[in-house]
């Protein structure tokens, strides 16, 4: 049976912001009216926007102006359309009334713009019927699926550049200076800023690290005259005790919503105690999230957006927008929803960063 011709579309944005959503947001909006008679629902912070029906048509000039402007100008939220927050702290399953308000606003297709959290809930809709296409945004690069997604070239750009910026001052007082950086399950963006900042020891949620080493690496840079350590930590990061603890427990690691803090505090207190050396912390957060994105991260969420257009106009939903050896590629939903793209342990960057002595805190 033909599919019907899509006409009308809805685009939300859901789950963390980052930057490079408006730039995304710009490229879908302006290619679908001007290219292929489009029209274009904004959908206001997140599923619930949906739920909700805080709607509204957006007309082509509001599409301008976004390409380097930070956050994301439909709004966000971690809302799930099946456990969705109430103003009593309770949740309800509102599929039904995102599938209601999808039917109401006489929508062919919603564009889903988010990270693995969005994958699943897009998923969900389209198990009930919606017509879904989604793009891959977070900083965390951790979305399976896809080589890279918009957001994570400028969170490791400003890493690297908090990296760089607390070398002169590690060096100067002789300290170690552990940056903590995001990335709860997944450890891309401290590997990259890592490397690209020259970092001693890199922590990931991969491999997990042995206080012990982390000091053999403190020391031995002393023994070369090198009276500093600068340490980049994924939030997300776990000593090999606590990893085989959970395990023999069979409990899930906490993550940092959970335990409320990132690895950076823990790991910041291991050296100090361990080495004597005066030690401080430096937290980057939501640093990493705000801001204008990168000329790298325009140019992502400008082809992917596009694409997600191209894509439209011939009818094709049910796919991610996936970003891969250069080219942008549809990559069927229900294979990427429910996987996490991790830094494989094989990686050519951890290869390098190791060839150079960095440190990964399981070996030196
Ligand atoms: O969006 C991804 C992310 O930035 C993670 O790196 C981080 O752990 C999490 O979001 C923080 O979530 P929230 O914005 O809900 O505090």
């Amino acid at each position: 049976m033909p599919t019907k011709p899509i006409k009308r579309i809805g685009i939300l944005t859901a789950g963390g912001d980052c930057p490079g959503l408006n730039a995304a947001i710009r490229a879908v909006g302006k290619a679908c009216i001007t290219r292929f008679g489009i029209e274009v629902v904004g959908i206001y912070d997140g599923f619930r926007g949906l739920a909700e029906r805080h709607v509204r048509r957006m007309a082509l000039d509001e599409f301008s102006g976004l390409l380097t402007l930070g956050g994301t100008i439909l709004g966000t939220g971690r809302d799930k359309p099946d456990k969705l927050r109430m103003a009593d702290g309770t949740y309800r399953d509102a599929t039904k009334q995102c599938a209601e308000g999808y039917r109401e606003l006489g929508l062919d297709c919603l564009v889903c713009l988010g990270g693995n959290g969005t994958q699943r809930n897009a998923l969900t809709l389209q198990d009930a019927g919606l017509r879904v296409l989604t793009l891959p945004k977070t900083i965390d690069n951790d979305i399976w699926g896809t080589d890279v997604t918009f957001g994570y070239d400028t969170a490791v750009t400003i890493a690297a550049e908090a990296i760089d910026r607390l070398h002169s001052t590690a060096e100067s007082h002789q300290r170690i200076m552990v940056l903590e950086v995001m990335g709860n399950r997944g450890g891309w963006i401290a590997l990259a800023a890592g490397v690209a900042g020259g970092a001693d020891l890199i922590l990931i949620p991969e491999i997990p690290y042995d206080p012990k080493v982390m000091v053999e690496t403190v020391r031995g840079r002393g023994e070369r005259g090198r009276r500093f350590s600068i340490v980049a930590v994924a939030e997300g990061a776990f000593a090999k005790k606590a990893v085989a603890k959970a395990k023999k427990a069979g409990t899930e690691l906490p993550r940092t919503e959970d335990r409320k803090v990132g690895a950076g505090a823990t790991v910041a207190a291991e050296l100090s105690a361990l080495t004597g050396l005066e030690t401080r912390v430096t937290v980057l957060g939501y640093v990493q999230r705000g801001g204008t994105p990168t000329p790298t991260d325009r140019v992502l969420a400008t082809r992917v957006g596009t694409y997600a257009a191209e894509l439209l106009a011939k009818g094709k939903t049910g796919v991610l927008v996936g970003f891969r050896n250069d080219e942008c590629v549809p990559v069927p939903l229900a294979e990427c929803a429910d996987k996490r793209k991790l830094v494989p342990l094989d990686h050519p960057l951890i290869k390098s960063a190791r060839l150079v002595g960095t440190c990964f805190g399981d070996k030196c």
